[in-house]
C-alpha cells in the first residue's frame, strides 16, 4: 500500500513536469497539443488523491503515460502532422510513404511499389475526392436521383484510401518477425498461439475470391482480434470508419407493419432515434486518431 502510494506521487510529478515541458514545446499543432495537455491534467489530478491506489489503476495509469510520452514525441519531431484535423470534402491527398520504392526490395518491388502508390492509390484518393464533391452538389440542390452510384464511388473509393494508408504503415524494410507486447499477449489469448494466427491470416489472404484485402481486425463489441476477409472492399463499406447511428431496411424490420411502404416506415423511424446514444458513440469514437490523409 506504501509502495503504491509512493508511486502515484512519482506519477503526480512526472504529469506535472510533462505539462511545463509541453506548454513549452514549439509546435504547431495545437489541437494536439491541448489534447495531451488534457490527458496530463487528468492524470495529475488522478494522481493528486493517494486514498485508494490499487494495482490495476496503477497499470492503466502505465499505459496512459506511454501514450502520453508518444504523442510528445511526435509534438516534438514536428515533421508529421499525426492528428492533422478534419479533412474537408474532397481534400484527401496521397501521403507519402514512409520508406523509399525500393526499400521492400526483394520481397516487393520497386516498379510495383511505384506503380502501386502514386497510379493505384492516387486514383482511390481521385475518387474519394470526387464522390464527396458530388455528394455535397446533391445535398445542396436537394437531388439524390444518383445517390446509389455516388454512395458506391465513396465506399469503393474510400475503403481504397484508407486501407492503402494503412497497408503502407503496417510494412517496413525493417520488419520484425513477431509482435511484441500487448499484441502478442491479444493473438495468443484470441487465436492460441502467433503460430495459429499466422497461418489462419495467410489461409485468409490466399483464398480471398478475385480481389480484396486479408485483414486483422480489433473488434470492440466483442474485444476480442479477428480475421476478416473483404473480397471486394466497395461491398458496401468505407473500411476504418466506426458505425455510429445505423438504421435497419431488411424487410423483417418493417414489413409486418408496413408492408412494402419502406419510406413511411423511415419516415417514422425518425422519432425513435436515440440520439443520446448515438452522441455517446461518437463521443467514444473521436477519440481514435489516426493521421489523416
Ligand atoms: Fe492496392
Amino acid at each position: 500500500m506504501q509502495e503504491n502510494t509512493l508511486y502515484f506521487e512519482r506519477v503526480n510529478h512526472w504529469a506535472l513536469q510533462m505539462i511545463d515541458f509541453v506548454k513549452q514545446i514549439n509546435s504547431e499543432m495545437d489541437e494536439e497539443r491541448i489534447t495531451v495537455l488534457e490527458r496530463l491534467n487528468k492524470l495529475e489530478k488522478l494522481t493528486n488523491d493517494t486514498t485508494y491506489p490499487n494495482m490495476r489503476l496503477i497499470q492503466e495509469m502505465e499505459e496512459e503515460m506511454k501514450k502520453i510520452q508518444r504523442n510528445v514525441e511526435l509534438l516534438c519531431c514536428g515533421k508529421q502532422k499525426p492528428f492533422r484535423s478534419r479533412i474537408p470534402i474532397g481534400e484527401h491527398s496521397l501521403p507519402s510513404l514512409p520508406y523509399d520504392y525500393n526499400a521492400l526490395e526483394p520481397y516487393i518491388s520497386t516498379e510495383i511499389m511505384k506503380l502501386h502508390h502514386t497510379k493505384h492509390h492516387q486514383s482511390y484518393v481521385d475518387g474519394l475526392n470526387n464522390a464527396e464533391i458530388k455528394l455535397k452538389e446533391a445535398r445542396e440542390i436537394g437531388d439524390f436521383t444518383l445517390i446509389k452510384h455516388w454512395e458506391r464511388e465513396l465506399a469503393f473509393h474510400g475503403s481504397g484510401h484508407y486501407l492503402h494508408c494503412i497497408f503502407w504503415e503496417v510494412m517496413s524494410p525493417k520488419g520484425s518477425k513477431i509482435p511484441k507486447g500487448s499484441l502478442l499477449k491479444q493473438i495468443e489469448m484470441d487465436f492460441s498461439s502467433f503460430t495459429a494466427f499466422k497461418k489462419h491470416f495467410t489461409e485468409a489472404a490466399n483464398q480471398v475470391e478475385g480481389v480484396g484485402w486479408a485483414l486483422l481486425v480489433w473488434s470492440p463489441r466483442s474485444h476480442r482480434l479477428e480475421i476478416l476477409q473483404s473480397e471486394k472492399h466497395q461491398l458496401f463499406t468505407q473500411w476504418d470508419t466506426i458505425p455510429l447511428l445505423v438504421l435497419d431496411v431488411w424487410e423483417h424490420a418493417y414489413y409486418l407493419q408496413y408492408k412494402n411502404n419502406r419510406k413511411d416506415y423511415v419516415n417514422k423511424w425518425w422519432n425513435v432515434v436515440n440520439w443520446k446514444n448515438v452522441e455517446d458513440r461518437f463521443n467514444k469514437a473521436v477519440n481514435i486518431k489516426w493521421k489523416s490523409f
